[in-house]
């Protein structure tokens, strides 16, 4: 019965990390994979996480089973980050959670409860990250994309208008809370506002993908527009990720959020979240998350973990601005980077010069032309910029970043 299972086709950016390592050239540079690394190339773990790693290996007297709501301390810690100190809907009771096995394991609740809530069609502006509409085909559920930017590097707020105004009621729309992978192209709080209100009047339901907040603007910012539609809408959905801001990738960090119109609502959808986890891991992971916890629950170490998340965002807006500052190279404008956020951008080389820049000078990014910014450093921008200019020059480019 299992030759039935006919051949999945791999993963393009594992794939790409295999070329990666294969290649021999010293000089060659990663920008494929989406984990954060330092001027000097590594994804250290964070001092902060280090510490509490420490003091939970020193304190940790059982390893017995939680549930599958996980380590709900470590879940209480995080919501003023998510939600604000003073959000209204959590002085209501109104909001709850539990842990999941990272953000993938949030989505996937996320979507899961909102189907077994009866809904059928995501709306999702495109290119978004692979897994959300994998997790989606994986469901059942039908995906309704829309472009998220223009060709010029910008949000396509009539795309996303039109299809809210089209759409059918009972419907959900996934929207990146910050940091947009792939385009790095993020609402302003003024199209957060718009859009809020365009999700209240049309019933829709939203689920929040916020994974990397504090490595765009700042902590605060980068949950505007979470909290801004919370404030808008009755119920929604988010799905949180630790994995990046606190650089616990492997260990799989996440919590999913629940926001119900009544405090007295909230038990019965958790108990839905709680029997889907039961039925696909049981419970999450504790290890990166119990770590999380002690450092969110602890004054100094809390201050070591913003320090170093500081570092991180300043460190991205760094090779963002000198990337922009390069401007235009053969066919491409690289100035749009500079005002884009997180990780990743998407610089829109062709086919043809994606591979001939991997050829020619071992620059590994993904086939839709993302770049990991972070990838990027002091001892190799000079290199990528020179690369880039070699392939924009020698063929044909399309116009701008972003798209
Ligand atoms: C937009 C987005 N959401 C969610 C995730 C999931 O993160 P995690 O590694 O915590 O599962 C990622 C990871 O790359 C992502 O880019």
């Amino acid at each position: 019965m299992l030759t039935n299972l006919a051949q999945q086709p791999a993963d393009t950016l594992l794939a790409l990390i295999k070329l990666y390592n294969d290649d021999p050239r010293p000089t060659k540079i990663d920008l494929g994979v989406g984990v954060y690394r330092t001027d000097q190339g590594d994804t250290p773990v964070f001092g902060a996480i280090k510490a509490a790693e420490k003091r939970l290996l020193e304190t940790q007297n059982s390893k017995a089973y939680l549930g599958p709501e996980g380590d709900m301390g470590f879940v209480h810690a995080l919501m003023p980050y998510v939600f604000g100190k003073n959000s209204a809907p959590v002085a209501a009771g109104r909001i709850g959670g539990m842990q999941a096995p990272g953000g993938t394991g949030a989505l996937r609740l996320a979507f899961a409860m909102a189907r077994r809530a009866g809904v059928r069609r995501f709306l999702m502006g495109t290119p978004s990250w692979p897994n959300h509409a994998q997790i989606c085909a994986d469901l059942g559920s039908e995906l309704i994309s829309f472009p998220h930017s223009t060709p010029a590097g910008v949000v396509d707020m009539d795309a996303l208008r039109s299809t809210i105004a089209a759409a059918a009621p009972g419907g959900a729309i996934l929207l990146h809370g910050c940091c947009h992978n792939p385009t790095g192209i993020d609402y302003s709080p003024a199209q957060w506002d718009e859009i809020a209100g365009l999700i209240a009047a049309k019933g829709l339901l939203p689920i929040l993908d916020l994974a990397y907040q504090g490595l765009g603007e700042g902590l605060e910012e980068d949950a505007y527009g979470v909290r801004r539609v919370l404030d808008a809408v009755p119920e929604a959905l988010v799905a949180y990720s630790c994995d990046k801001n606190f650089g616990v990738y492997r260990d799989r960090v996440g919590a999913v959020y629940v926001m119900m119109a009544e405090a007295g609502q909230l038990p019965a959808a958790l108990s839905n979240g709680a029997a889907l986890a039961r039925a696909n891991w049981s419970m999450p992971p504790d290890h990166g998350a119990a770590a999380v916890r002690i450092v969110l629950e602890d004054a100094a170490l809390t201050r070591q973990w913003l320090d170093e998340l500081d570092q991180m965002r300043a460190r991205i807006h760094q090779v963002r601005a000198s990337l922009a500052a390069a401007g235009h190279m053969g066919g491409v404008d690289l100035t749009p980077i500079g005002t884009q956020n997180g990780l990743f951008s998407i610089i829109p080389f062709t086919p043809a010069q994606i591979a001939a820049i991997r050829a020619r000078h071992g620059v590994y990014l993904a086939g839709s032309g993302r770049i990991n910014i972070a990838g990027l450093t002091q001892g190799n921008i000079a290199a990528f910029l020179a690369a880039v200019a070699d392939v924009t020059t020698q063929t044909t480019a399309p116009t701008s970043v972003g798209a």
